[in-house]
């Protein structure tokens, strides 16, 4: 990102100088899927790319956002924030700030201009990232940065649930709000424990790929999910006193299968309880460098998501296949929500190359439209630059 250039945006737009410029990133999960809704355990990392904001104050109670990535200037007053779909992408930092206000914060009128360069509605959480952003602003310049990390990542999702109405877990906000350089977060959406896992990917790295399929008119399916994890939750209660799907084992949850009539809701819940197995197990994997099976943990949760979970679709199954066909190749699953947006692989570093000519030209077949590829560091979370 030329920060100097957003400068001279900011500067045509609202007539003078930023005082303040803050980074938050994007998020990959690289395993634990659709499980944070089920108290499971996820591990995400962030990206080093994500969302800017350069910030200058404001003596009345007015907040001006602009962005580069959309031509709309949303203007409302402090004290009378509420949501507005002609508001579009502000409703999301309009949202945090508001649920600030209510819980007692600081908030003051700003100038702010957004820029990101994570894909939107590829599924890399530019939403969650742009949320924690706003979170830090506020922390930092009106708060005197007292405000816990966790608090601020829960009144980020708080602010997706209430004020814009997506049903969000908590794994999106944390990532961006708690990433850290080459390591990711095994959390354990259930307690908000966290520890953190070195990357340690020898020779081999992580190939985001973008299916280009706009993940649009998924809340509904997402929200399906979750009622239907939590049909399947009633019903295993009425055995066994368990406060939430993950809480089972594999073996657990084998010796209860038979209680289920409806396949797809019994399907539903298998795959969290051996979803949040498998987290476990890749944590192990990737700590002691045993990359194979780390990548053979990846397949085994994209055919769960696939087969039992159905949140894939032809485009992210032909992705992953076409990329399991490289011989450099050695895993790759969907990222994210699913439905359309991104999926990782984890491929020989020297191959990479090779490997996205021949996915791109496999899938371009196959699909239609191209994908796209990129390669991220992992990085930090949500910070203030200057
Ligand atoms: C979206 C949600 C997350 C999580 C993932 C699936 O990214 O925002 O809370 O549920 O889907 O793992």
């Amino acid at each position: 990102m030329d920060i100097n250039k957003l400068e001279e945006i900011f500067q045509d737009i609202y007539g003078a100088k930023s005082e303040f410029c803050f980074f938050s990133p994007g998020r990959i999960n690289l395993i634990g899927e659709h499980i944070d809704y089920n108290g499971g355990l996820v591990f995400p990392c962030a990206l080093d790319f994500g969302t800017y904001a350069l910030v200058s104050l404001r003596d009345d109670n007015k907040l001006n956002f602009t962005s580069t990535n959309f031509d709309l200037k949303v203007c409302n007053d402090l004290d009378n924030l509420a949501y507005n779909k002609e508001d579009d992408w502000a409703n999301y930092p309009k949202g945090v700030i508001k649920i600030m206000q209510d819980k007692g914060y600081k908030t003051k009128g700003m100038n702010i201009l957004i820029s990101g360069n994570i894909p939107n509605g590829a599924g890399l959480s530019s939403s969650a990232s742009l949320e924690v952003l706003t979170g830090v602003i506020i922390n930092n310049l009106f708060n005197e940065g007292k405000i816990d990390r966790v608090e601020l990542v829960k009144i980020a999702q708080k602010a997706e649930n209430e004020f814009v109405g997506v049903n969000c877990g908590i794994m999106d906000q944390f990532a961006v709000g708690l990433g850290k350089t080459n390591k990711a977060i095994l959390l354990d959406c259930n307690s908000l424990n966290y520890k953190y896992a070195d990357m340690k990917l020898l020779d081999y790295s992580i190939v985001i790929m973008n299916t280009n399929k706009r993940r649009a008119l998924n809340e509904s399916k997402y929200n399906e999910r979750r009622a239907e994890c939590e049909e399947a939750l009633k019903i295993i209660q009425k055995e066994k006193n368990v406060q939430n799907l993950c809480k089972l084992t594999p073996e657990e949850f084998d010796a209860l299968e038979h209680i289920f009539t409806d396949e797809k809701i019994k399907n539903r819940a298998k795959h969290a309880v051996y979803e949040n197995d498998r987290v476990i197990s890749a944590f192990d994997c990737l700590n002691k460098g045993e990359l194979e099976e780390f990548g053979r943990l990846l397949m085994e949760s994209h055919d769960s998501l696939k087969n039992l979970y159905e949140v894939t679709g032809i485009e992210l199954d032909s992705l992953v296949e076409e990329a399991l066909k490289n011989d450099g190749c050695i895993g790759a699953r969907m990222t994210g929500a699913g439905f359309g947006g991104c999926a990782i692989a984890l491929v020989k570093t020297d191959k990479i190359s090779s490997f996205t000519d021949e996915v791109r030209k496999a899938y371009t077949e196959r699909i239609g439209y191209k994908p796209s590829f990129y390669s991220s560091g992992i990085g930090n979370g949500t910070h203030q630059i200057r």
